[in-house]
């Protein structure tokens, strides 16, 4: 059976089921504990967790995921996948455990021929959470198994939870088993286990987890050690089917890198290396690394990643460069992605348009990354060749952790790559030492993650408030002032009923005008004035949906709230928010003329700004030309001065995406509800909760400032606009006028008086530059003719201060010419500049011919002036650093000439 036809038959026998069906949603939904959507519930955390109404109590979804910690285990075993669908049922406080079990057991156990998947009851084997009788009993009387046919196991498999504090409950598994081959026979279900046995794991496979969904966490420490804060408003139902392991299963495939969207990948990667999958374990392992990586991250490009150094855009670095990694161990050194991806994307892109919508972008990020690695591969040999000669140097045989982790970090090199080329060289390398930086930079990686939503990472005590007083009366868009009542206030994340002067506190307030920093826009600034004082706003965030929290800082009195209490005045700065509104209705303007300028493939990743400054990323691979960057500008300030109507209204997002506004990657949109705010109609049109201006010509002005890469990929275009943009303008206007001041020109000469003087420059330089050599060789005569006679050789040992390498050569060369022509002779000159020591050896056939060698020569002095070189038994050049031995080395000169003739 095709992956498409499980998908289609899971979908239906939900819908048949009154379960609504729910696209899924971007791999990047905003959360500040998850990289990446890695289970199907995911984007149901807010009904799960009472924070919002859920449009419907049934769904049923097909949720693309990644989940990366097992990377290294792709390939290894026969389910690991770092990208999978899984597909899943939800009940929203409505049905619960029996249900939820029967609905399950009866699509894979129907039959094929009626819709379902068709496995056979004997090899099923349902699993509970060791002491939920409830579960039990409910699995015997749905199905009919007795309670030895099911297997009761501690919470490591069977209490399921997001690995971070959320919802969580007991879980039941359908366990597959493949039969004797693949693991020992025995008595599996009659006695209680705390874990599935390993050697049982391939043998009998996980195919669907069935969560009951009841409790709120507030820590996890590990898969059994977790703490329970109290239970959910509702019960609710979570389940995930992975869609790979049943789809390896009907197609009586061994592994999940083995079925229909998949395995075409492996075909082209044999065809490309010669290689045949399934002749040794490790080769294999590479295919399906390669299989697996190539469809991980042409998902993850699509949905917006670009490689980079943190966190999700170094997820997609890694896949991509063990991609290409695997492919050149498997023998192929050219180009491998333009191979590759478009295999995967034919076979993903019937459940995912949007590979199609993307294609030119996905291609491009993908092959400017598989580019970048093929330098990084040539600069890091070099790298890793030196530090290799270092260990082995210093009678070492083991590459500190330190440095493979600097190769890794700065040069992009895997670890397997490492450790190979050590093996090589005979050599090991500390991967403890290694895989510890390592740990401690993906730590780094998270606390970026969660940095960026600054210090509420803990939001139990802001649902605290939200739950007691509902969500705050956001007036953001209607006004700039209103008086308000104190919900909460806060300090150091706990309750206070004071902030003395100075203090910083964060408060709530029942109805606020602050606009709260999101979709790239700057909280507002403002004061709030309470009777007595005066708090001046810091931050505005929304830690928890529907919760407005200000960070404040008390600049005048003593501020007691008393709950519920006196009346404050809440005053955003509305020239802040003017200039705010500016910068947004910018940034929109600038990302509509850089889609007419370059296409509409160039796609926002990402925007900030405020007041008077924006920037815009955007997925795009070259540079942006003068000409480019002129035309982007050019359109901006057109639509400007068009005085375009800016407008918003809510549609569902269908009606959105069908107006064709812009989605932005990583923004969570709300299906029922979504803001489209326009410029000009059609022209720019985007999902968008920001304040904007009322007309374009508002904005005032538009002046591009800068265009610079940001990581490969991704581009940024910086602006000005409003005030900020005339007065950057006045600032340059004001350096023509100090020029043609200095210059006595006008400013349209000035281009071409700066052209003159530099080329006038130019001119003397080179004068300069010959006049200095004419002055060098006129002393050559003078010394070539002071040449003593050692041995019968005509020998010169000169120095010359203030000369570089080429001067030197050039006199040494000369002086020889200039020596007596049949009498054998050697010329070493010696010369230092600015610290550095250069030495050329010059000697004509006949002293050759007596044995003096200008390779020799240099080779000799080398050691003496800190450096080293060589070159042919005629001239010979080499460097040093160490100038104040020169007279040394030449006296030695001399003695190894006569030392040499003589022998
Ligand atoms: N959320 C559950 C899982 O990921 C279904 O296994």
């Amino acid at each position: 059976m095709e992956t498409a036809e499980i998908r289609r038959r899971f979908v239906s026998h939900f819908e048949q089921n009154g379960h609504t069906a729910v696209p899924s949603a971007s791999l990047l939904l905003d959360d500040p504990n998850l990289l990446f959507v890695n289970a199907g519930m995911v984007p149901f955390k807010p009904y799960f967790l009472g924070q919002e109404t859920p449009p419907y109590n049934r769904a049923v979804s097909i949720q693309k995921c990644v989940r990366t910690p097992d990377i290294e285990d792709v390939g290894k075993t026969t389910r690991h996948g770092t990208f999978f669908e899984m597909c899943g049922n939800f009940s929203f406080g409505d049905y619960f455990k029996e249900e939820a079990i029967r609905l399950g057991w009866e699509l894979v156990t129907k039959s094929q021929a009626d819709g379902g998947f068709g496995l056979e009851e004997s090899r099923l084997w349902p699993s509970v959470l060791d002491g939920d009788d409830e579960a039990l009993a409910l699995w015997t009387k749905v199905t009919g198994l007795s309670e030895d046919r099911i297997v009761k196991l501690g919470p490591k498999e069977n209490y399921w939870s997001m690995g971070v504090p959320g919802p969580g409950g007991p879980c039941s598994e359908i366990l597959y088993d493949r039969g004797p081959e693949y693991g020992p026979d025995g008595e599996f279900a009659t006695t209680s286990r705390t874990s599935m046995p390993t050697e049982l794991e391939d043998r009998y496979l996980e195919i669907w987890n069935l969560v009951f969904m009841q409790d709120e966490l507030s820590a996890v420490r590990s898969k059994e050690d977790f703490d329970i804060a109290g239970s959910l408003p509702k019960k609710n139902i979570d389940t995930g089917m992975g869609l790979e392991r049943v789809a390896y299963l009907l197609q009586g495939k061994q592994n999940m890198y083995e079925i229909d969207v998949m395995f075409p990948v492996i075909e082209k990667a044999q065809e490309l290396t010669g290689k045949k999958y399934g002749a040794n374990h490790e080769d294999d392992v590479r295919f399906r690394v390669i299989a697996d990586h190539v469809r991980s991250s042409m998902m993850l490009i699509a949905d917006g990643v670009t490689p980079g150094n943190e966190a999700r855009g170094y997820v997609l670095r890694r896949l991509l460069r063990r991609a290409v990694r695997s492919v050149r161990l498997l023998g192929y050194d050219d180009h491998a992605l333009p191979e590759l991806l478009p295999v995967s994307q034919g076979l993903m892109k019937p459940g995912y348009p949007e590979l199609e919508a993307e294609w030119a972008r996905i291609q491009r990020v993908a092959y400017a990354e598989e580019e970048a690695f093929r330098k990084t591969l040539q600069a890091g040999t070099q790298i890793f060749d030196l530090a290799a000669g270092e260990v082995k140097a210093s009678g070492q045989t083991r590459l500190e952790g330190a440095k493979a982790f600097a190769l890794h970090d700065t040069y992009g090199f895997p670890i397997d790559l490492t450790l190979e080329m050590a093996a090589e060289q005979g050599l090991s390398v500390d991967e403890e030492g290694f895989r510890r930086l390592m740990a401690e930079q993906r730590e780094r990686a998270k606390a970026d993650a969660k940095a960026k939503k600054g210090q509420h990472a803990d939001t139990s005590v802001y649902r605290g408030i939200l739950d007691a007083n509902g969500p705050t009366e956001w007036l953001a868009y209607e006004t700039l002032a209103t008086e308000s009542r104190p919900l909460a206030l806060l300090s150091g994340g706990k309750e206070t009923s004071v902030l003395g002067n100075g203090e910083v506190g964060e408060l709530v307030l029942d109805r606020t005008p602050f606009y709260a920093e999101s979709g790239g826009q700057v909280a507002d600034a403002g004061i709030i004035e309470f009777d007595g004082g005066r708090l001046e706003v810091l931050d505005v965030q929304r830690p928890v949906r529907g919760l407005v929290v200000h960070q404040v800082r008390v600049v005048d009195g003593e501020f007691h709230p008393t709950v519920g209490g006196h009346a404050l005045h809440a005053q955003v700065d509305p020239e802040w928010r003017t200039g705010a509104r500016q910068a947004h209705s910018g940034t929109h303007v600038v990302h509509a003329a850089l889609r007419e300028v370059l296409g509409p493939s160039a796609l926002q990743s990402g925007s900030y700004n405020r007041p008077g400054y924006l920037r815009l990323d955007f997925g795009w691979t070259q540079s942006l030309t003068e000409q480019q960057i002129r035309d982007i500008e050019h359109i901006s300030n057109a639509a400007l001065r068009a005085d375009l109507p800016v407008g918003w209204e809510y549609m569902t997002l269908t009606e959105a995406k069908d107006a064709g506004a812009i989605a932005l990657f990583g923004e969570t949109y709300d299906d029922q509800k979504v803001r489209v705010v326009e410029i000009g109609g059609p022209w720019s049109r985007e999902l968008c909760g920001g304040t904007h201006v009322d007309r374009s010509s508002q904005i005032g002005t538009v002046v591009v400032t800068g265009e610079a890469s940001v990581g490969s990929g991704s581009r940024r275009v910086e602006a000005l606009v409003g005030i900020e943009g005339f007065d950057y303008l006045a600032r340059e206007r004001d350096v023509v006028a100090q020029l043609t001041g200095l210059l006595k020109t006008q400013p349209g000469d000035l281009v071409g008086r700066v052209e003159e003087m530099v080329e006038r420059l130019r001119v003397s330089e080179k004068e300069l530059e010959r006049a200095r050599l004419t002055q060098l060789l006129a002393a050559a005569g003078e010394i070539a003719a002071g040449a003593k006679d050692l041995g019968g050789i005509q020998v010169v040992a000169h120095r010359i201060d203030g000369a570089g390498g080429g001067d030197v050569r050039t006199l040494a060369l000369d002086i020889r010419g200039r020596l007596p022509g049949d009498a054998p002779g050697a010329v070493v000159v010696i010369g230092a500049a600015d610290g550095k020591v250069s030495v050329v050896a010059a000697v004509n056939d006949q002293a050759r011919e007596r044995g003096i060698s200008a390779n020799e020569l240099v080779r000799a002095v080398g050691p003496l002036v800190g450096g080293k070189g060589g070159g042919k038994d005629d001239v010979a050049q080499g460097g040093g650093s160490d100038a104040s031995r020169i007279d040394e080395a030449l006296a030695l000169v001399e003695a190894e000439v006569v030392r040499r003739a003589a022998s």
